[in-house]
């Protein structure tokens, strides 16, 4: 199912997903480099406001970049958008790279939050607009993969360029993330526009042209084509009798169960504490027990490894186990690897307070086997999120609107996402210090719960196409008796006869 064309689209689209990753990733390691710090603050250190302001300024662009793609997606098209999102991201990096001082680099983390946060919402709606229902989950997964490929790829750069003396140490890291968003900006110019939104703009043949390309080889006849065509047609003439004009509306009627399993999903998506481990890995190696500094730096690196292989299963499988079972069982192994992780540093370590600051730290010095069963786990936990909710927290946001409010929606999604990232970067390195081991229960916990909501209250998005979200959404709100083989027997059987007809 599905052609080249539709592929090598999408996996180009999610080279957007590559500069979120990138940018991400690479901070930290630049943050510790000498002639970094005294670029920006005169003297060899950065104190923890500097720090956090660095870091958490890309996270506030993000956020209002998201909200800002959406209406440029409606007006301007998807396509559009990112070709806008990537011409940003890339001054924002100029920015940083060139940076002379602290208030240009936090000014370029600022410009490169705008266009990260708004390819971020962007990318997997144009995908999702281009997919067809049966791997629509696997082509978004790919800008999940892109994301960790991006994190991973500038770790290493990070790490390869520690060693060089004077300005390059940073200013090469910062620069590489120039290419990726120099090439999605011209590439962009040879992308389809969504079928969808051409149909929403009355552009009918170019979306019958592009459905043909993307689906068929360019058989405008071909009847799957023509259902699709006609299927989005009598849904966009559904939706101008009941349509929503301002973001309230979204939170009002039958729309308001979709915004709020949408935020929530994003929510949750951070709560999970996978950042935690991202942003803090050598700190939180340190914890568990590694004592050395490029041990540490080898275990986060290995971090970001297993982050990459462990989310090629769900661009394999997403579509076939579907959205509910992946979630259910990654929040469950993140649960388990959390809970017994916190559990164990708990009843074998050390709380050593610093007199000075009364912060905490556990020792685990004397017990090797529990601290690499500590280690252990948190690649489990990793490897947890990166085939679940890592992927499925871009996806089902991305297919559950109705198109008249697709952009507004999931730039809200995308921007709570964004929120609650920075709210994690801020509270977890006070979590670390204040209640140490506590903080891998915590999330623990949040993770339990996130399996018992999804199991009673997200439907199964696998298999429907996104104009069948309708039905999806409308029967009752608790969902754990639904048959998912089969939640729309109505639209499955106009498909069923269409493929029959075909054959
Ligand atoms: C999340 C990021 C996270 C990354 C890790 C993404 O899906 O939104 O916050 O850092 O996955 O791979």
């Amino acid at each position: 199912m599905g052609t080249f064309v539709l592929y090598a689209v999408c996996a180009f689209a999610a080279i957007g997903g590559f500069c979120f990753g990138y940018d991400i990733g690479v901070i930290s390691g630049v943050l510790t480099m000498e002639d970094f710090q005294i670029t920006m603050v005169g003297r060899d250190y950065l104190n923890s406001m500097q720090t956090a302001v660095i870091t958490g300024l890309l996270l506030a662009g993000c956020f209002v970049g998201s909200l800002l793609a959406g209406p440029s997606a409606e007006y301007f098209s998807r396509k559009i958008t990112i070709i806008i999102s990537s011409f940003v991201f890339v001054v924002g990096a100029a920015i940083q790279t060139a940076a002379n001082g602290y208030d240009m680099m936090i000014a370029g983390r600022f410009v490169a939050g705008l266009g990260v946060g708004a390819l971020s919402m962007i990318v997997p709606l144009y995908q999702s607009e281009l997919a067809p229902k049966e791997i629509r989950g696997r082509l978004i997964a790919l800008q999940q993969l892109m994301i960790t490929i991006g994190i991973m790829v500038a770790f290493w750069i990070g790490a390869g360029t520690q060693h060089i003396t004077g300005p390059s140490s940073w200013r090469i890291p910062l620069g590489i993330q120039m290419a990726p968003g120099v090439v999605l900006f011209f590439g962009t110019f040879f992308l389809p526009y969504s079928p969808r939104w051409l149909l929403s703009k009355g552009r009918n043949a170019e979306a019958l042209s592009v459905l043909a390309k993307l689906h068929s080889a360019g058989d405008e006849s071909n009847p799957l084509v023509v259902a699709e065509y006609e299927e989005i047609i009598a849904q966009i003439e559904l939706e101008r009798a009941v349509a929503v004009g301002s973001y309230l509306e979204l939170f009002q009627g039958k729309l308001c169960r979709r915004m709020i399993l949408g935020i929530t999903i994003q929510i949750f998506q951070q709560f999970t504490g996978m950042n935690s481990i991202m942003y803090y890995a050598p700190t939180i190696f340190k914890q568990a027990g590694i004592a050395d500094t490029s041990a540490t730096l080898i275990a986060s690196g290995v971090n970001g490894v297993v982050n990459v292989l462990a989310t090629i299963p769900a661009v394999l499988y997403l579509d076939r186990l579907g959205r509910r079972f992946v979630m259910m069982s990654g929040a469950a192994i993140m649960g388990t690897a959390m809970i017994l992780c916190g559990a164990v540093m708990g009843g074998t370590g050390v709380v050593i307070t610093d007199k000075a600051t009364g912060d905490k730290s556990v020792d685990m010095s004397g017990n090797t086997s529990a601290s690499y069963f500590c280690i252990v786990m948190i690649y489990i936990f990793v490897s947890g999120f990166a085939y679940s909710w890592g992927p499925v927290g871009w996806v089902y946001p991305a297919e559950i609107y109705p198109l008249s409010v697709r952009a507004k929606g999931t730039s809200i999604t995308t921007a709570a996402n964004w929120l609650m990232n920075f709210v994690i970067s801020l509270i977890c390195p006070v979590m670390l210090v204040k209640i140490t081991w506590g903080t891998y229960i915590f999330f623990g916990c949040c993770c339990a719960l996130m399996a018992t909501v999804v199991f009673f209250f997200f439907p199964e998005t696998k298999g429907k196409s996104l104009e069948e979200m309708e039905s999806v959404f409308s029967g009752s709100i608790l969902c754990h008796r639904q048959k998912y083989n089969n939640p729309t027997p109505e639209f499955d059987s106009v498909h069923d006869d269409e493929k029959k007809e075909i054959a």
